[in-house]
């Protein structure tokens, strides 16, 4: 059986990459911060397991791969955190929280795993959750959109590095989505209504889309796809002219 690790699985999109691996033949390791997330997501899914694990701190990441054992096939790096603020009003620490989860994180995760796909299996995928906000920086975003930013170009940079050793390095930037982080955006039916329609295919994106794109890059059928970062909301990051007033 092939085996994935999910980070933020606890999450709104950690749960749905979780079931859809899960339904496609993985066991998976659900991981968060909060273990009682990571179990709601595990409860009721076959083959998979929860695990508390704060990927900021090396010696929780260090102590769970002792745990879990073996090589993993698949890693997403998924667990993310924003904070919400103009740059004039930014706490630092702030600052550098949303740098240390969403960036150094993914890289300490990422790393640990790797040793052991270069020592054990000779091969392995890694798939890193950024977002539209990596590609075009929002406004009152703080550091969210230079720590995406820093994860794409770390995702390329992993992809050179360990190409050699049969190990596939891609990022998924997710656009508006319906779930998680973003969920309380949405509960204003004007926001909801203006930001789908903002979109060229019309609607807000799910947490499945994204997790069907996991499938795609963690399968045989991405088998050539390396240090590429998948952008994936409907259309929305390139819709600039379609906005221009016209006559
Ligand atoms: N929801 C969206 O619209 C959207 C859009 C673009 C990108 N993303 C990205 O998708 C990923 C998942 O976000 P979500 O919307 O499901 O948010 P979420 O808040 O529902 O899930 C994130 C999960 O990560 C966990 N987490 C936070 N810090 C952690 C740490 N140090 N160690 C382990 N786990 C930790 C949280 O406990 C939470 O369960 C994030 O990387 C986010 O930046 C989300």
């Amino acid at each position: 059986m092939k085996n994935a690790i999910v980070t933020g699985g606890g999450g709104g999109l950690g749960k749905s990459i979780c079931t859809e691996l899960s339904k496609n033949g993985y066991a998976v390791a659900v991981l968060d911060l909060k273990i009682k997330d990571a179990q709601r997501t595990s409860e009721g899914l076959e083959n998979a397991s929860a695990y508390a694990v704060d990927v900021r701190d090396h010696s929780s990441v260090i102590e769970f791969y002792k745990n879990y054992g073996k090589a993993p096939e698949l890693i997403v790096n998924n667990a993310g955190i924003a904070r919400f603020n103009k740059l004039l009003d930014q706490k630092i620490k702030d600052f550098e929280d949303v740098i240390q989860t969403n960036l150094i994180g993914s890289f300490i995760f990422a790393s640990e795993g790797v040793r052991l796909m270069i020592k054990e299996a000779k091969k392995g995928s890694i798939i890193n959750i950024t977002s539209i906000h990596s590609v075009s920086p929002g406004i009152g975003v703080g550091a969210y959109s230079p720590a995406k930013a820093g994860l794409a170009s770390l995702t390329k940079l992993m992809a050179l590095e360990w190409g050699e050793f049969g190990i596939r390095v891609n990022a998924i930037a997710p656009g508006f989505i319906d779930s998680g982080m973003s969920k309380p955006f949405f509960e204003n039916p004007k926001i909801r209504e203006l930001r789908g329609k903002a979109v060229p295919l019309q609607r807000l994106g799910t947490s499945e889309d994204i997790a069907k794109t996991v499938l795609y890059l963690s399968s045989d059928a991405a088998s050539y796809v390396n240090a590429n970062e998948i952008i994936v909301d409907g259309g929305v990051i390139h819709s600039v002219l379609m906005h221009l007033p016209r006559e």
